[in-house]
């Protein structure tokens, strides 16, 4: 049977209700992907292939849990760690995209949803400003100023490789006057940065003003770097584990190089979601955490799963589109909300359930109400619940003949984390094969970044606006 478990991960793969035997003629034929079917024999050449360009060119993330990268990482992200321990009330992070979703996802994951309310923190609050809307940034700095107007105990991380990212520089710009007007010629012990050690505009900034830097290192992207500098430094400022998140990493990554294609567990969900897609239509892709923690998680995996395959291919036979919507909903919430459309509305998607097999806490629900309608509930739990609505949506789904396929975490954790986005990082390069297109760039984003410096006047890009204008 598809479903990958291997030893040396926790996280566990069903992938059984996306075949033909469980959704009929929507799902897949499961001689497909016997051991000596087809798409077996084809992750043995895309492992083979993966393997030549691994830790190589702009794969060098798959190298960022373990060996030399990995020490240097957690060596000057500790070091950050350790100097500001017990000095900060807030850290704020200046950032988009790549260089904020992954530090949202963490800390949302494996801090408490209350972190940034706690009296008793022993870390400080974390905010991630990642858009030009003034009204959180106002409030967010009106915030901070009316506690610390000095910014004596609030430290901010601009996250840009570029340094040229409109939305990011624009705050820069704001904060570091901000800082210089508080605080001076001392400001910049407030303001660090993580960008690209060699070069871009950032970089430069931080050269002369003197700001501290961690790396966005050579061959990492925005939306593969939450396990570099990017995503580590706001969670070893606020508590979380990095040692154990980059354990769980490498342990995926070591699982996801398996040429077996039910021992790994990225080509299979690669294996799955591509050829749901091309054979069967089902191109929009629904990740359907049944926790509150993971639910940014499926933010983080958005961007990864639309920038990186949502590509035009030129082949023989013309221009195609690649590509799967990524769509993000909540358990049990959105069954009231969303899964009426996912059981009758139009047979498109693949339902990728989260499941929790023990949550950290769990809490009772109380005996003695007397009422009969009720009494089924009595004495259970939220989390007996929950599961419960998962197994009944996913039982529900099947029934409708809606694919859908389950990655179970064990326990939310610092390691079942890091295994969970090293996992869809590997699927990605997999998948990006599978459709044959680059999943490492995004011309596509280009035009409208420069539309939006032509519109905002930044010289060179004159002629764009006078398109633009007309
Ligand atoms: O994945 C990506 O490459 C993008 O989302 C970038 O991370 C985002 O555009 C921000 O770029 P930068 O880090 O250069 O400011």
């Amino acid at each position: 049977m598809p479903t990958t478990t291997t030893s040396a991960t926790t996280l566990t793969l069903d992938t059984d209700r996306c075949l033909s035997t469980a959704v009929h003629d929507h799902g897949l034929d499961p001689d497909v992907l016997a051991p000596s079917g087809p798409a077996a024999a084809a992750a043995v050449v895309l492992t083979q292939r993966l393997e030549k360009t691994r830790g190589t060119g702009w794969e060098r993330w798959r190298l960022l849990a373990e060996g030399a990268m990995r020490e240097d990482h957690v060596k000057a992200v500790k070091a950050i760690a350790e100097k500001y321990a017990g000095q900060l009330d807030n850290v704020v992070v200046l950032g988009i995209g790549g260089s904020a979703l992954g530090n949202i996802a963490l800390q949302s994951a494996l801090n408490p949803l209350t972190h940034n309310l706690m009296r008793d923190r022993n870390h400080p609050r974390l905010f991630v400003l990642d858009n030009a809307d003034p009204i959180p940034f106002h409030q967010t700095l009106g915030f901070i100023t009316s506690e610390d107007p000095r910014f004596d105990r609030t430290l901010f991380v601009v996250i840009s490789k570029s340094g040229e990212t409109a939305e990011t520089a624009a705050q820069f710009l704001i904060v570091r006057d901000m800082l210089q007007k508080a605080r001076g010629d001392s400001h910049a012990d407030r303001l660090i940065a993580v960008t690209d050690p060699e070069k871009g505009t950032m970089r430069r900034l931080c050269d002369a003003a003197g700001y501290e830097t961690l790396p966005v290192p050579e061959g990492v992207g925005g939306r593969f770097s939450a396990l570099s500098p990017v995503g580590l430094i706001s969670c070893a400022l606020c508590g979380i584990d990095i040692d154990t998140l980059l354990d769980g990493a490498a342990a995926m990554e070591q699982a996801c190089r398996s040429e077996d294609l039910h021992a790994n567990p990225a080509a299979m969900l690669a294996t799955v979601l591509v050829e749901l897609g091309q054979r069967q239509g089902k191109t929009v892709h629904v990740m359907m955490p049944y926790a509150n923690q993971l639910y940014l998680m499926a933010d983080w995996w958005r961007q990864l799963w639309a920038e990186s395959l949502g590509k035009i291919v030129k082949g023989v036979q013309g221009v195609t589109y690649a590509g799967f919507t990524p769509v993000k909903a909540l358990g049990a919430t959105d069954q009231h909300s969303q899964v009426q459309l996912y059981r009758e509305g139009p047979n498109d998607k693949a339902i990728i359930f989260l499941e929790v097999e023990t949550f950290a806490t769990d809490v009772a629900i109380p005996t003695g109400l007397g009422e009969d309608a009720l009494a089924y509930l009595e004495g259970s739990s939220l989390a007996t619940l929950l599961s419960a609505e998962k197994r009944a949506t996913e039982f529900a789904l099947t029934e409708s003949r809606r694919p859908n396929l389950t990655i179970k975490f064990p326990e939310v954790t610092p390691h079942t984390v890091g295994q969970f986005m090293m996992l869809w990082q590997v699927a990605t390069a997999y998948a990006g094969l599978m459709l044959g297109v680059d999943a490492y760039d995004q011309p596509a984003v280009e035009l409208g970044k420069k539309a939006t410096f032509a519109l905002m006047g930044k010289p060179g890009f004159e002629v764009l606006r006078g398109r633009l204008e007309s």
